[in-house]
Parts: C-alpha cells; sequence; structure tokens
C-alpha cells in the first residue's frame, strides 16, 4: 500500500480564504479531496497544525507507523524551524517539500527554507499543483523501489 502524510503548517488551515491572491481559494477540504480523487491507491493522512510540536509529534507518529514520505508545507517554519527540520533528518523521512507561492519571489526572509537540505526535493509556486505533483513522486518512487 503506497501511504503518504500531507503535512500543512500553521495559517495553512484558512487556505481558500487566507490571501486568496497569493495562495488561492481552493480549501485544504477541497484539495484532500482532489488527491484522494487523482490518486485512487494511495491511502493519505492529511494533518495541518499551527503549532510546531504537534507537527513534529505527528512526524513522529507517522514514522513509527511506518509511514516515511511525507509532502510538506511547514508554511511560515520552513524559514525559522530548526526542530522540524531536526525531526524530518533523524526520523529519516522521505520528505517533499512544498510551497504553493514561489518563495523566491517573494519577501527575502522567504526565499531562505531549513527543509530544503533534508527534502529530495522542493516545488515552489505551482499552487495546489504543487502537491499534486509531490504525490506523483512520491508514487512513482515508491514504484522503482518496488522493482
Ligand atoms: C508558504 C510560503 C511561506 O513563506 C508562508 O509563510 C506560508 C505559505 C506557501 O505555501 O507559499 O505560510 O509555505
Amino acid at each position: 500500500m503506497r501511504q503518504i502524510g500531507v503535512m500543512h503548517g500553521p495559517n495553512l488551515g484558512r487556505l481558500g480564504v487566507r490571501q486568496p491572491q497569493i495562495y488561492g481559494s481552493t480549501t485544504l477540504h477541497d484539495l484532500h479531496e482532489a488527491l484522494k480523487v487523482a490518486f485512487p491507491a494511495v491511502a493519505f493522512q492529511f494533518f495541518q497544525s499551527n503549532h510546531e510540536g504537534e507537527l513534529i509529534d505527528q512526524l513522529e507518529s507517522w514514522r513509527d507507523q511506518g509511514w516515511e514520505r511525507v509532502v510538506l508545507n511547514a508554511g511560515a517554519l520552513t524559514h525559522q524551524s530548526f526542530a522540524l527540520r531536526d525531526a524530518i533528518e533523524s526520523l529519516a523521512l522521505t520528505v517533499v517539500e512544498v510551497h504553493l507561492s514561489n518563495i523566491y519571489r517573494r519577501e527575502p526572509f522567504r526565499a531562505h527554507s531549513l527543509i530544503a537540505p533534508v527534502a529530495v526535493g522542493q516545488i515552489s509556486g505551482l499552487g495546489i499543483q504543487g502537491y499534486h505533483l509531490a504525490v506523483q513522486y512520491l508514487v512513482q518512487m515508491t514504484d522503482l523501489d518496488q522493482i
């Protein structure tokens, strides 16, 4: 079974109403439903929290359950959380970092990601399509592993 965790950090629970000119008008619920429809063979766990520790607790829980592949939009914690970075590294999770907006075209503080060095890759600026592409990559990775 292909198991993929999709995690969103602070302020992303308000997707759809939060600055739609930057982040789009799709809600988190609609995004999750679209992923389930697009990838019916994937078992998803979705998690959003505004709290750094809760995100880390969830990553630990996923690791304990044997879920290693994660699509992560850490929101602003991307730029400031050493703890989240350490969790990903120490749990040896396969993380694709996603940002709805292009973090390199915005304020300078957004252009630095603490997550990127411990992620397999990063998708930034492609809106919700970025999540689909990230899941697609993690699914194909699974296929390669099974060869
Ligand atoms: C974001 C970009 C971050 O800089 C910001 O703090 C967010 C959302 C994005 O998806 O574009 O909360 O991760």
